[in-house]
């Protein structure tokens, strides 16, 4: 008995130390390129442990039940009458709702860590008047005082692209161009149908609802062009529904607003 006990504790240790170590060592997320990308990994790898120690130790305890309990020769009777057992229930039980009331309280912080739990109703630039922000990520509040530092657009989707408007230089582009380090604050509205803003290396996601405006704040930390990919099933071309986003050098991104802003002649 004490011999079994001991083997399970070494195959449980190894099972939980084998996951966090190959949890550490793969790498299966795009690029992280945005203040909150380091966020929501922490909560993937987490997520990721657990969900292996499971995967492991369930499809191991299976596998060894398959061959340790299979029928021999010569067995043709009924197994034993197993009727209940109450420690197990209690234990199959109480583990999983500790691991799931983790799971949902660390959910709730990565959110908060995000900004997602910040109020919507701010006033800040972006609004127009008093209209009603329903969902998403506001600006922070540290930089809400010194507007200069946000960099407010415009999206708007439609079947089957999204659009992008720079008020301060009345431009218009199908391809997102944003400074690096700088918050920037997209205020986005829906033409049609549900659409949803994903940029997978920002690890950010928000559904632009026809006549509820949502916004989305995010500071990109990387040089490079990601993919804008539309997540929310909008019709026969949501596949295609792709854009892409170009984090530039402030010096590059001004070169590139002043080549496309509009002139009054
Ligand atoms: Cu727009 Cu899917």
């Amino acid at each position: 008995m004490i011999k079994r006990n001991f083997t399970i504790a070494i195959i449980t240790l190894t099972l939980v130390i084998g996951s966090i170590l190959v949890a550490n060592n793969i790498d299966l997320l795009p690029e992280t390129a945005s203040l909150n990308a380091p966020i929501y990994d922490e909560l993937f790898k987490v997520l990721f442990i657990i969900g292996l120690i499971l995967f492991l130790g369930i499809f191991g305890l299976i596998i060894f039940s398959l061959i340790k309990f299979r029928r021999r020769p010569g067995q043709y009777g009924d197994g034993i009458d197993l009727e209940g057992n109450i420690t197990l229930e209690i234990f199959w039980t109480v583990i999983p709702s500790i691991i799931i009331l983790f799971i949902g309280l660390y959910s709730y912080d990565i959110y908060d860590r995000m900004g997602g739990m910040q109020s919507l109703s701010h006033d800040h630039h972006m609004s127009n008047g008093s209209e009603k922000i329903w969902a998403g990520i506001s600006p922070s509040n540290s930089t809400i005082n010194n507007s200069i530092s946000q960099l407010p657009i415009e999206v708007t989707a439609l079947q089957f692209a999204f659009l992008f408007d720079y008020p301060e230089g009345d431009i218009t582009t199908g391809e997102l161009h944003v400074p690096i380090n700088r918050e920037i604050v997209l205020r986005m509205q829906s033409k049609d149908v549900i659409h949803a803003f994903w940029v997978p290396a920002f690890r950010i996601k928000q559904d632009i609802i026809p006549g509820q405006p949502t916004v989305l704040s995010f500071t990109p930390t990387k040089l490079g062009t990601y993919s804008i990919i539309c997540a929310e099933l909008c019709g026969p071309y949501h596949g295609g529904m792709r854009a892409s986003v170009v984090v530039q050098e402030p010096k590059e991104y001004e070169k590139w607003f002043e080549n496309n802003k509009k002139v009054d002649l």
